[in-house]
């Protein structure tokens, strides 16, 4: 499609209807019903002398949806559900937070699926360089889609947030990024701001305690990697750049670590080699 071309389409997206709208740009396409730029991540293609920390920077975010998708299995599964599971929880009159939301897929994804009066979707990243990006995603979104739950997009460290009552919270690969010290911390919070009946859904990267099962699901993320275009260079630099600021847990250690912010019931609903999503019920 050129620049300047006008898309007329009656095309819906689960219940959403999608607007008639001029698409003045070919710059935003819909990938799985996310509006995203699609560029293709080749940030550690080359060889670097010295491998810096990974950080959500301008670089990663100008190629983060290619990146992820490519790099954690099931996570275009994983974020479509985040919405389905939320149309479940959702509450009238109550918050839906997206913490960690980088370029709000999960908030496009809440904004698709819950139908539900006065709900709304606060986003929040402390990368600022992510939520500006958000924030064109989100605009573009509402022109190509009608009768979406009003959404805020808040830049903020979500360690320092005060959270208003809220009947879903989402932390969709963010907990990994968070000081280890500081998860039980910041689940308690979460924990204390849930209405009854609503939930948390934490997805993450998992570690095992068992070195075989440790050594295969590693192996096996590697190959899924490997299969979808990216270099032994890039798989391993991508490595040193990521290992000290992504710090995954057990299952064990998650399931504890919820239980003892105060959750009853720990529910993992997905798994895909060594990245999982739980359900976290009050
Ligand atoms: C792996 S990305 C999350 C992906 C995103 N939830 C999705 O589903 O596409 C982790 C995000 O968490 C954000 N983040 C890390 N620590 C944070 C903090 N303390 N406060 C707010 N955002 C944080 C990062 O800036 C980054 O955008």
């Amino acid at each position: 499609m050129s620049g300047g071309s006008v898309l007329q389409t009656n095309r819906s997206h689960g219940r959403r209807r999608c607007a008639t709208f001029t698409l003045k740009s070919p710059a935003f396409s819909t990938l799985c019903g996310t509006t995203v730029k699609k560029q293709p991540d080749r940030l550690f293609a080359q060889p670097l002398a010295q491998v810096p920390d990974f950080a959500f920077n301008e670089d990663v975010v100008r190629v983060f949806p290619d990146m992820i998708k490519r790099s954690v299995p099931g996570y275009p599964t994983i974020v479509e559900n985040i919405g389905v599971l939320a149309g479940q929880f959702a509450q009238p009159h109550s918050v839906l937070y997206d913490l960690g939301s980088s370029l709000g897929a999960v908030t496009q994804a809440l904004r698709r699926h819950v139908q539900v009066e006065d709900c709304r979707v606060i986003a929040v990243d402390n990368s600022s360089a992510m939520v500006e990006r958000c924030r064109e995603y989100l605009h573009a979104q509402d022109s190509m889609f009608q009768e979406l739950l009003p959404v805020e997009v808040i830049e903020a460290d979500i360690l320092s947030l005060t959270f208003q009552p809220a009947s879903l919270v989402a932390l969709n690969f963010t907990l990994q990024f968070i000081q280890p010290e500081q998860r039980l911390a910041l689940l308690t919070r979460i924990r204390q701001a849930l209405l009854p009946g609503g939930a948390l859904i934490l997805s993450e990267k998992l570690r095992f305690e068992d070195a075989e099962q440790q050594q295969l699901l590693g192996d096996l993320h590697i190959a899924f990697k490997r299969a979808n275009g990216y270099s032994e260079l890039e798989i391993a630099q991508k490595r040193s750049a990521i290992e000290k600021v992504m710090l995954p847990d057990s299952l064990e250690q998650h399931r504890e670590r919820l239980l003892a912010a105060g959750f009853s019931k720990v529910v993992p609903w997905f798994q895909c080699l060594n990245f999982a999503s739980l359900i976290a019920l009050p």
